[in-house]
């Protein structure tokens, strides 16, 4: 074999080398960036698959407790001040009324003597179901969905879409639990 032969097939070996080199690098690149996006797409569905809030706090699900335990109808609104809503008992059923002045934001108060939601800030009051009464307030007062449970976990009653009061069931020990997480906005006043 000639010297330039010789030399010829060391460059052909070097650059065969080279290409596999590369080839090889190429795939771990493509192996690691999938293995990045399989990480990636597995940390956003644990994010998405548990709940954001625990139970009981603000935000998630409050287990009221049953319905025996309720306030008597028109007695005065109990008040929930972590989990931030009122409970009051209509004639026609119980609303959780968030606590939040749907004028410019300030935390409400009940007067037991006017029988009324009184806002110290403007002035906008509400009435026990949480309807707009008077003031700056644009709407009625927003609430929270409150679901009525069996003893095995079966809903016997819900929040209408619209909102407004839900009617008790005849079972004074279903379970009460209001979702602070899903709110009915007010229905704006005339
Ligand atoms: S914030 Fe309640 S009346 Fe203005």
């Amino acid at each position: 074999m000639s010297e330039a032969t010789a030399s010829n097939e060391q460059v052909s070996a070097q650059s065969d080398s080279l290409a596999v080199n590369r080839r090889e690098f190429l795939n771990l690149a493509w192996l690691a960036s999938l293995g990045f996006l399989t990480l990636q797409v597995g940390g956003y569905t644990l994010v998405f698959a548990y709940p954001r809030f625990k139970e009981g706090e603000f935000g998630g699900i409050f287990t009221y407790g049953p319905v025996a335990n309720l306030p008597e109808v028109n007695a005065s609104p109990e008040n929930f001040p972590k989990v931030k809503f009122w409970i009051s008992h209509t004639d026609v059923g119980i609303v959780a009324l968030y606590k939040v002045c749907v004028h410019l934001g300030c935390i409400y108060g009940w007067s037991d003597q006017e029988f009324k939601f009184i806002c110290p800030c403007h002035g906008s009051q509400y009435e026990y179901d949480g309807t707009y009464r008077q003031g700056p307030a644009p709407r009625s007062l927003d609430q929270f969905v409150i679901q009525i449970v069996d003893e095995n976990g079966n809903e016997l009653a819900r929040t209408p879409d619209s909102g407004g009061p839900v009617a008790l069931p005849d079972n004074p020990n279903a379970v009460v639990r209001i979702d602070t997480g899903a709110k009915i906005i007010g229905e704006n006043h005339a």
